[in-house]
Formats: C-alpha cells, structure tokens, sequence
C-alpha cells in the first residue's frame, strides 16, 4: 500500500490520526510503553479476538509535525512518522527500538531458475518459491545486526528463530515434525526482538493467515505479513524480555491459576478402549504405587465418535466407573472434537440443524467433510449462541463427574482435504469466511468449553486445546499435538514449549513419550524426567503404537518413571506458586534461561536447558546413549546441584554424569523451595507440614496457598507465606490470611538435616 505524503493528524485522547494522500493509519499509546499501529484494510474485521475488554491506560499523547515527519510522544517513548506510514520507535532517551525498512527487497541467495525448472522440481514434491511472495499487508522492520528473535507460539525450531520464515495458520501436521516447519497447530503471531541494550515485542494482532520472515528473506530486514485483515500491530516495549512478556500478557490475558490435581501426572492413550482397560490402568497405578491424578478418555469412548455421547458397548454404566475412579483419586478427561456426525436422529446433530448452528455453503446449504465420525458438519463458534449451546451439551460430561475437556482437532482438521477458504463462518452476526475465522476456530471452542465448565460445576476449568489463537490462554492449556516417540522431538519441545510459554501459553506440555511411533525404555525415561517439570505433565501415545504407561517396558524403567513422577509431586506446591505468579504477571512456568538471565550472553541460545520459575533449571538428557551432559551454569548467583547438595559458582559450564536415572537438576542460590510428602493424588493427605528444602545464600519466596479448585481466592480466600533466607537464618512469616486452612507446621530442611518447627502465624526467626 503506498500511503503517500502526510496531510494532516488529529489527536483525540490517547490516539493520533494520521491523513495520508492515499490512506489514513492510527497510532494509539495504549500504556506509556505499548503502541499500536492500525491502518484500516477490512473495517469491518473491527475487533481483536486476543484482546479484551479495555486496554488502554488514556495516556497523554503529544504529537507535533516536524518538517515532513511527525513526533508522537509518551512519557517513555517517541513515536517517529514519516511519508508513507514509515516508522521509527525510539525510547524516550533516544536509544532506537525499531526502524522500518525504507530500502529494496532483494532475496539473498535465491539462484535464479527458470520457469520451467521450478516446475520441474516441483513435480518430485519440493516446495518451490517464485523468489519474493509480497503481500497486500506488509511491514518491513531494519534488523540492526544484534538481533534475537523468540516466541512466535507453537513453533517446532530453535528458540531463536533469526534466519527463519514461519506462517500462522492453525495446521494439523500428523507426519513427524521437522525443524523448522512453517506452520502448526496454533498461531500466535508475537515475537519478541532482544537486543544488546533494547527489547521489544511485535505483536500482529491480525487472526487471518499471516507470514513472519525474520531475516530468512534478506538479513537485513524482517518481516510480517497478510493478504486479509487490517494493519494492526503493537509494539511492546520494556526493559527486559520480561517485561515484554507481561506486556504482551496485559494486552492478551494471562493463566488462570488451575485447580491442583491437573498439576498430578496424567495418563492418556489414544485409546483406552473400554471400561476395563480404563480401571486397570488405574489399578497398575496404584498397585505400582505411581502418583497419578489423571487419566483419559480418548476417542473410542463415544458411540460412533458423536460427540457428547458414551459407548455402551465399550464404556458401559460410565458415571459408575468415573465414581469408582474418583474414590481412588482419579478424574476423568474426555476428548471432544469440533466435527458432529451428520446422522439424522442424533440429539446434537439434530439440534444444529434445527438452530442453524453449522458453518455453511456459499449457496446456504450446510457444509460438510469428513472427520472421525465419518461425514460431519462443523459448528459455527464465531457466534455466541453456537458456543451457549455447545457450552450446554457439556452437562452430558460435567454432571456425570467428568472433570476436564480435551477439545482436539480444532483447526478445524478435515480429512477430505482442508475446508476451503470461502465456506461462510460467522463472526457473531457478521457472515464471513473459513478464510478469516480458521485461526480463531479452536480458540473459541475453547472459551465454549471454559464457559460450560465454569457455570456448570464453579470450579477453574480444566479445558486442553491443540489448536488456538493468541490470547486462548485465559481459557485454556495446550498440548504441542503429535509429536513422535523421537529423540529429536524430545529435544525440540524444550525450545517449542517455551517459546509457546513467551507467547502467554503458560499451561503447555508435550505428549510424555512421543504420540506417534514407538517408544523405548530409555526414551520414555528421559521424557518422563522432562514432563516432570512440564506444567502439563501427560503421557499419550496413538493407536497401533507400543504401549508406554510407565510399567509397559521392564522393572527399571518403571523405578525411574516413579522416581520422576514422585519428585513431581514433591514439586507441585512450588509449580502451584508458579502459576501464581503466571496468573499476575503473565510469566511463564517453563521458561528459558535468557528469560532470567538476558544479561548473561551465554544463555541467549541455549536450546536444551530450562528453567522452572525463577529457581529451579533444569538440564534433561535429550539424546540416546547419554550418560553424562554439559550443563551450563548462568551468570551472577551460584548453583546447588539438586541431587547431591554440591555448590558451583554461576557463570561455569561443568559435565554432569547423569546415568538413565539421573535428570540434572540445579538450584539457584537463595532459594526455599516448598515441598509436599509425596501421595498417590492431589489431595490424598491433608498436607499440614509444609517442608522447606533451603539453600544456601540469600533469598525470599512467597508461597501461595488456596482450596485449590474454585474461584474463592479471587475473593481473597487465599494465604500467603513469606519465607526470607538470610545469613545462614530462615524466617518464616504468614503475610496474608484469608484461607482458613493453613499449615501447622514446617519442617526445614537445611544442609540435610531436617528440623520440626512450630508455626505460629507470627515472625519465625534464627533455625540455623
Ligand atoms: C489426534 C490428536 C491425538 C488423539 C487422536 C485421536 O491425532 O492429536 O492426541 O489421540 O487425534 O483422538
């Protein structure tokens, strides 16, 4: 688009509108430090399905021609416009943020080939490009040299992404993932740009399909894109990479806190076909004395996969079963899917077709395709009334004990070919296209779900998605889809898994084990030492492959999935204080080290380590035969090693023996970590005796303690700890009350001896 010259601005409140020669585009200060640009494109496509409610802190804006260009200021930032809707960020004290690109496309390194020989190697299967794909919406932004790129969501690549173009289009890929792929099952089309002395966040609130290029196309410029929507983006500033985070969180939301038991193992497998399987897997649990909260009902649950329907046959007398389960500290997830069973007959088919519920033809007919059920329509959840009723259909699950939805293959998936672009979706009243509302699909379904959930049984929803949109994590988990029983794909979900946490999706995890293909002892092993730190810890696996429950393979095997699997049981108290500290800053769970340590340029492409909260890093063993890895150890605190109390200054890099049952696991210096007795399920013992494993050097912690399952803490019914390590002295103090259940006790362990101390709700001082 070629905006032209500048004509004229307006300001009005916290926005500055800009004429054009040829168009008109908006700057709005939405807090002193977050910008969006927006130039109207498809006005019509009016609000964001990331954002709501109201952002905007009314920040006083002053805008002032200079010359040819404009000046638009905040307390923190200048805002530079040129001719053309050319645009220049800088930090209030002049350091340059960001710069679009005023200079020539040019593909590096593309060879020239002809016509012909493009549609040659094209034939055999290869993805051949014309050279530069422009689009109608494009933004080119200077790469200034000392760029790093991470986020962008569901991503299967490095957790750097400099050097990569990527689409956002919510895809379901069932061939093993590959570094690098363009496209998967979510889009969140935000990246965060690390610099030397400047961060900031790019966030293309556009929902449509969207293209990021940062650097692949030419190294000097990135880019995103789109041929639909409007020009909208934001521009996250801070101080840090945190900062941009909860930036990005203010504007999308952030994770609820979850009820605790999600926080237990979970046993999934595509599938447990009848009710049988389902109870002896609860039986080898429990006989194996291996903690488990969780199991599933994947699709064979249903009658002829319609949703909202159990088997007789398979899943008879199921709300006994799902009771038996629940008096043995089970719950029960159920898979839903989007697609219903065209079947005349079918209450939910039924019901659709007589509301007019189901996405449509061009020529008013209902659009159908085939998915597990065989033919099957799609219901329309762009629109309030379709999401109410699907919301509805939940009481089949919710009022018979079933205590979280799995919703899957909500792209929508399809197996006769992908829906095309023009089948009419609603977005409420407004008729549009499977083109715009694709990317939105499963996020709506999602809130659908979340809703239900939450009206009918009042407690924090336990809702899974494969596929959603920026934002979706205000009501809903993730998992990364079907990865493979592959040593690659272990190692890769480490970076993918944080790049989805930087992206706000902060309850994510991978399938423990590998979906697709066949696991090994060893493998299951070293993925069972990874999902112990994984907020959602699942392990699934699909039809026709081996069995991977934790006693699948041989009695040591099983020792070291226990072993694991204990620890996080330990661990959950500290993982709940986590998502505590998620729900108000946004901050993710799992997070890389450059999250913490930015300033440690060490730690800036570090792929296979992570940490768990602030405290705890983490370094699995990610390849086969490996008995010992390098751990690099960050900058400006020391390191405990978890296992064996051994100190180790920050800022070195060591080599760990780590033996089939050893996860290197290390300690940052200060810490208190708090810790549960370990139990067979959330809930199992009434947990009065908080332990406090305490590290050396100085600290303070903050322990969060709730009912665990409703929303009464938004009322205040919540309790808070203050733990503070100082010189060798532990104090122990409650800051806050209004939980009436409260520990009794604390038992601290420190240097390996272990000490009972008396809480008494006031300051506890000197337990050396
Ligand atoms: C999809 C899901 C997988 C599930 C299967 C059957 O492939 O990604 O997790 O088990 O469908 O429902």
């Amino acid at each position: 688009m070629n905006y032209g010259r500048i004509k004229s601005f307006n300001i009005e409140g916290s926005r500055v509108e800009i004429a054009f020669e040829n168009a008109v585009g908006y700057i709005t200060a939405v807090t002193e430090e977050i910008i969006n640009v927006f130039s109207p494109f498809k006005p019509e496509c009016n609000h964001s399905f990331a954002i709501e409610g109201d952002k905007s802190k009314h920040v006083h804006v002053i805008a002032n021609m200079v010359g040819s260009y404009m000046v638009i200021s905040t307390s923190k930032l200048a805002i530079y416009v040129y001719d053309n809707f050319i645009i220049k960020f800088m930090q209030s004290d002049g350091t340059l943020i960001c710069r679009d690109y005023r200079g020539v496309r040019e593909a590096q390194g593309v060879a020239v080939i002809s016509q012909e020989a493009i549609e040659q190697a094209r034939m055999e299967g290869h993805a051949m490009s014309d050279g530069i794909a422009h689009h109608r919406i494009e933004v080119l932004k200077c790469i200034e040299g000392d760029e790093y790129f991470y986020g962008l969501g569901d991503k299967y690549s490095f957790l750097n992404k400099k050097g990569y173009e990527f689409e956002m289009w919510n895809s379901d890929i069932p061939d093993p993932h590959y570094e690098s792929m363009r496209s998967l099952y979510k889009s969140m089309p935000f990246v965060i740009v690390h610099r030397e002395k400047v961060d900031y966040g790019i966030f293309f609130d556009n929902h449509h399909r969207t293209q990021f290029d940062l650097g692949k196309e030419n190294t000097g410029y990135y880019s995103f894109s789109a041929d639909d929507g409007n020009l909208d983006y934001y521009l996250i500033s801070g101080d840090s990479i945190k900062d941009v985070v909860s930036g990005y969180t203010y504007l999308t939301g952030t994770t609820p806190l979850p009820q605790l038991w999600t926080l237990g193992y979970q046993q999934c497998r595509w599938s447990y076909e009848n009710r049988d399987e389902l109870i002896s897997v609860a039986k080898n649990m429990r006989d194996n004395e291996i903690p488990c909260d969780v199991l599933y009902c994947d699709i064979d649950y249903m009658d002829n996969f319609k949703v909202f329907t159990w088997g007789e046959k398979q899943y008879p007398r199921h709300k006994e079963m799902i009771d038996l389960l629940a008096r043995n500290g089970f719950k029960v997830v159920t898979i839903i899917d989007p697609g219903v069973k065209k079947e005349k007959g079918y209450q939910v088919y039924d019901e659709g077709i007589r509301n007019d519920f189901f996405v449509h033809n061009a020529d008013g007919s209902v659009y159908e395709n085939v998915v597990w059920p065989g033919d099957s329509v799609f219901p329309d959840f762009g629109r309030r009334a379709v999401r109410n009723w699907w919301a509805d259909n939940l009481r089949v699950m919710t009022a018979d004990g079933v205590a979280g939805i799995w919703n899957d293959m909500n792209e929508p998936a399809s197996f006769r070919g992908e829906i095309p672009q023009d089948i009419v979706f609603c977005d409420e009243e407004r008729r549009t296209t499977h083109g715009e509302m694709h990317n939105v699909y499963g996020s709506l379904m999602s809130k659908a779900t979340y809703e239900g959930i939450k009206r009918q049984t009042g407690r924090r929803p336990f809702v899974i998605t494969r596929a959603c949109y920026s934002g979706a994590q205000k009501y809903t988990t993730g998992w990364t889809g079907d990865n493979q029983s592959h040593w690659s794909h272990l190692r890769y979900s480490i970076a993918q898994m944080c790049s989805l946490g930087l992206s706000g999706m902060a309850f994510i995890g991978s399938d423990v084990g590998g979906f697709g293909s066949n696991c090994t002892p060893e493998l299951l092993c070293r993925w069972t030492q990874l999902g112990c730190f994984t907020p959602l810890f699942r392990n699934h696996a699909a039809k026709g492959t081996r069995h991977q429950e934790p006693w699948a393979f041989d009695r040591k095997t099983l020792e070291i999935c226990r072993k694991y699997i204990r620890l996080r049981y330990r661990l959950i108290p500290y993982i709940y204080d986590c998502f505590h500290e998620t729900e108000s800053t946004g901050l993710p769970v799992f997070r890389p080290l450059v999250l913490e340590f930015q300033k440690d340029n060490n730690v800036l492409e570090i792929n296979d380590q992570f940490m768990v909260g602030q405290w705890l890093m983490v370094a699995p063993v990610v390849d086969q035969g490996r008995v010992s890895r390098d751990v690099y150890l960050p900058k400006g605190c020391n390191w405990y090693d978890f296992h064996t109390g051994e100190k180790f200054p920050g800022g070195t890099r060591i080599l760990r023996e780590a033996p089939l049952d050893t996860c290197p696991i290390y300690v940052r210096e200060g810490a208190v970590i708090p810790m549960w007795p370990v139990m067979n399920y959330v809930g199992e013992k009434k947990v009065d005796c908080l332990e406090l494993v305490v590290y050396g050097g100085d600290g303070e912690y903050l322990h969060y303690q709730d009912n665990g399952v409703d929303f009464a803490y938004r009322d205040g019914e919540y309790n808070i700890y203050r733990f503070v390590s100082r010189r060798g002295c532990l104090s122990v103090e409650q800051i806050k009350s209004g939980y009436s259940e409260r520990y009794e006790r604390f038992k601290i362990n420190l240097s390996g001896k272990l000490f009972n101390v008396k809480f008494t709700g006031r300051k506890l001082n000197a337990i050396r």
